[in-house]
C-alpha cells in the first residue's frame, strides 16, 4: 500500500477518550481551526462555527456528556478518575443550515474531520462525538448556541493518554464497485 503522510495521517487517527493533563497550545488550537477553516463546503458556503471551550466548568458538563455517548471505545478505559472533561479543550462544531440548506451535515463533518486529523498530525488525539436528539439540545443549552443552528460534533483534544487499541476497517474489496454498483 502506499506511503503517504495524508493517508499515514488518515489511517493513524484513533479516537481517544482520556487525554495527559498536559497543556494544548493556543497555536495548536489555532492550527486545528484553521484546517477546519479551510474544509470545502457547497458553493464555498462556509456554514460553521467553532466553539473553543477551555472554561473548566463548561468542559465538566460537555465532557459528562460526550462520557454518556461514547460507547464505541469505552471498555479501552477505566471510566473512573479521569474523564473527558479533563481534556485540556473542547471543540464544538455549530453550522447554520440556513446558509446551506442542502449540505449543512457535510460541510460540519468534512470540518471536524480536518480538525481531528490536523489534531492527529500534532500529536494530539480527539474524541468525534455526533450529537443528535436530546444531546445536541443540551449542548446547545450549555454554549448558548441560537435556537437555528445545528451542533454536528464535539471534538475534545488532549495529548492521549493511553494507546487506544487498533481498529479495522472493512477491506476495499467489500466496498468498491468498479463502473457501476449493481449487475
Ligand atoms: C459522525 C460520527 C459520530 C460519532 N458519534 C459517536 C458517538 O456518539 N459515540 C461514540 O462512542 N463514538 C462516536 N463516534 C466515534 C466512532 O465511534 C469512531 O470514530 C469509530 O468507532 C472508529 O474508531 P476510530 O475513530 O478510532 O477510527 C462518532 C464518529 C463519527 C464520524
Amino acid at each position: 500500500m502506499t506511503k503517504n503522510d495524508v493517508l499515514n495521517a488518515i489511517r493513524g487517527r484513533r479516537s481517544v477518550l482520556r487525554f495527559e493533563p498536559k497543556p494544548v497550545s493556543e497555536d495548536e488550537v489555532e492550527a486545528i481551526l484553521e484546517a477546519g477553516r479551510w474544509a470545502p463546503s457547497f458553493a464555498n458556503s462556509q456554514p460553521w462555527t467553532f466553539v473553543v471551550v477551555r472554561d473548566e466548568e463548561t468542559k465538566a458538563k460537555l465532557g459528562a456528556l460526550v462520557e454518556r455517548l461514547a460507547f464505541a471505545r469505552r471498555g479501552q478505559v477505566a471510566l473512573t478518575g479521569k474523564g473527558v472533561g479533563d481534556a485540556p479543550v473542547l471543540i464544538a462544531v455549530v453550522v447554520d443550515p440556513v446558509k446551506d440548506p442542502g449540505h449543512w451535515i457535510e460541510a460540519g463533518a468534512v470540518a471536524t474531520q480536518n480538525m481531528a486529523l490536523m489534531a492527529h498530525s500534532l500529536g494530539l488525539a480527539s474524541y468525534w462525538a455526533g450529537l443528535r436528539g436530546r444531546a445536541e439540545a443540551e449542548v446547545k443549552r450549555i454554549l448558548g448556541i441560537p435556537r437555528g443552528m445545528r451542533v454536528v460534533a464535539l471534538l475534545p483534544i488532549g495529548r492521549p493518554a493511553y494507546t487506544p487499541r487498533e481498529v479495522e476497517r472493512v477491506p476495499l474489496s467489500e466496498i468498491v464497485r468498479r463502473d457501476r454498483f449493481g449487475g
